[in-house]
């Protein structure tokens, strides 16, 4: 296992995200613990492209429960349907939300977040977990986090 991140410095988000892939791949190919595996992922996405917050949520019983995460505390429960997460969840398909304040229903963990993604973690076509990546900054996200983020997330 890798003991360090090499992060290319001075280079497009793209590229940030094709250097970490296999990195990160190469960081949970050995471990079978989903927590820990999702710490250490949170920890990367963090470090190499200096999100806001980043962090999973996991589908336990009828709710997303906070998982491991970076950044500001955050809410600790959400409902199926509720907020980016909760719906996230319900259309098993990526949300990008270029201004939480736009978005019916956005929950408020920080004040500071302005734009946001979530991703969905699929086992057997089911849902289980969330990736949801806050920014400070307005309209922060675009297909080319989607699609790595889908990548990374299809990686558990
Ligand atoms: N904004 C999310 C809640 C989670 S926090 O952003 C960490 C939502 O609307 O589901």
């Amino acid at each position: 296992m890798a003991e360090n991140l090499y992060i290319p410095k001075e280079v497009s988000k793209e590229e940030v995200y094709k250097s970490l892939y296999p990195q990160l791949k190469a960081l949970i190919a050995d471990e079978s613990d989903q927590i820990a595996n999702m710490a250490n992922i949170a920890s990367a996405l963090k470090e190499a492209l200096g999100f806001f917050w980043v962090g999973f949520y996991r589908v336990v019983g009828e709710r997303l429960v906070l998982g491991p995460f970076q950044g500001p505390i955050a809410c600790t429960s959400i409902a199926f349907g509720r907020g980016v997460c909760g719906s996230t969840w319900k259309e098993a398909k990526t949300i990008i939300v270029p201004d939480v304040d736009k978005f019916p229903g956005h929950i408020a963990c920080s004040s500071l977040s302005r734009s946001e993604i979530v991703v969905p973690i699929k086992q057997n076509n089911t849902v289980v977990a969330v990736l949801d990546v806050d920014s400070d900054q307005l309209d922060s996200f675009n297909e080319i986090d989607s699609y790595w983020l889908e990548k990374i997330c299809a990686l558990f």
